[in-house]
């Protein structure tokens, strides 16, 4: 896969990497959205996304306190990856905290993902005790120890991403990137102005949720009956049920088609539009709770879609 810059950082990542979520192991509420994996099973992921080609993986501290990041650390270890071969992207976890607690977890950071250095360190969503400026400094801070190779936000709009961008650029630093919520079911950042201020300031956005949870896969169109074995907190937050499966009902179709011509699938097609459609400002990170997810995702650019192909599921998914 070929390898893109994440924002005006020095950090090389491939269009897709893993989202390492569905690693949490059951432990904290966010958790409760997937089911627990086997440490086998998150090992066989990982292992497909490498040998697909995938050079980067996200994870968070909220992903069950600490234990998606032991997990993929351990997965990469047992796969024998020396620190440095691949990128490690994490998150600090700001509501009910202040900008001090970012130096103060570090540590623990660097513990559970242990041999692996951080090289993306993101601020989760805005909620926070602290303002943009403290938070914004206290990234620069790191940078600056060089305990971090790139810093990011995450779940931030466009006037608040310009202001996180202003203090580090105050600072000598660059804000690399901006993890949202991106797919063809939802485009709200093109409206609210996010992807704009994204691509005047060469910030990379990082698309969360690609797949819709799965929505886009059609495999939900296609029996209707899986809905039921989706976790409650997913079918509420996804559009997993049924008035979501008749709004997206053209555009899932259209990916179907699409992906027969392209001998790949429905998922490869969501995912292939979703970072080739603006060049290269969009990058994504699909999750995955089996090896085919993963080997789906580093498979999802071997194919190129044509001009119309492009067009008309923008213009099915802005329908
Ligand atoms: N920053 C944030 O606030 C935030 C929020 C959400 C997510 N994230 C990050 O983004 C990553 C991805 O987001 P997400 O997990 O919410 O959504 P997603 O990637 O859109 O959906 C992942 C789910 O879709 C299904 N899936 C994946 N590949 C598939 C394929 N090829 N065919 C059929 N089904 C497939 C699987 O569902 P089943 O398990 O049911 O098979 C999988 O668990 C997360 O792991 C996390 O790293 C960040």
């Amino acid at each position: 896969m070929e390898l893109r810059t994440l924002g005006k950082s020095d950090v090389k990542i491939t269009p897709l990497g893993l989202g390492c979520w569905q690693f949490s192991q059951g432990r904290g509420l966010v958790s409760k959205f997937w089911p627990v994996l086997e440490t086998q099973v998150m090992d066989d992921i990982v292992k497909a996304a490498l040998e697909g080609g995938i050079n980067w993986f996200d994870t968070a501290e909220v992903y069950g306190g600490g234990n998606s990041e032991r997990a993929l650390a351990g997965a990469l270890v047992r796969r024998a990856v020396k620190p440095g071969e691949v990128v490690i992207a994490t998150k600090w976890w700001p509501a009910l905290r202040t900008a001090a607690s970012i130096g103060k977890t570090f540590p623990a950071r660097q513990a559970a993902l242990s041999p692996y250095p951080i090289d993306l360190l993101q601020i989760h969503q805005p909620i926070s005790l602290s303002s943009i400026e403290k938070q914004a400094l206290a990234l620069a801070g790191l940078l600056k120890d060089h305990k971090v190779r790139s810093v990011g936000i995450s779940n931030f709009r466009g006037e608040a991403m310009r202001a996180f961008h202003r203090v580090l650029k105050e600072e000598g630093q660059v804000l690399a990137s901006n993890q949202v919520r991106y797919s063809l079911v939802d485009r709200s950042i093109e409206a609210d102005g996010t992807l704009a201020v994204a691509k005047e300031l060469g910030i990379t956005i990082i698309a969360y949720s690609p797949l819709a949870q799965g929505l886009l896969s059609g495999r939900f169109h296609d029996d209707p009956a899986a809905l039921k074995a989706a976790s409650f907190m997913r079918r509420q937050y996804s559009g997993l049920n049924p008035e979501g499966l008749k709004k997206t009902e053209a555009l899932v179709r259209f990916l179907q088609e699409t992906a027969k011509k392209h001998n790949a699938s429905a998922s490869q097609v969501a995912l292939n539009w979703l970072v080739r459609f603006h060049g290269d400002t969009v990058v994504a990170i699909p999750g995955a709770t089996k090896v085919k997810h993963a080997q789906e995702a580093a498979g999802a650019l071997q194919f190129t879609l044509t001009k119309e192909e492009l067009a008309t599921i923008d213009t099915l998914s802005r329908s």
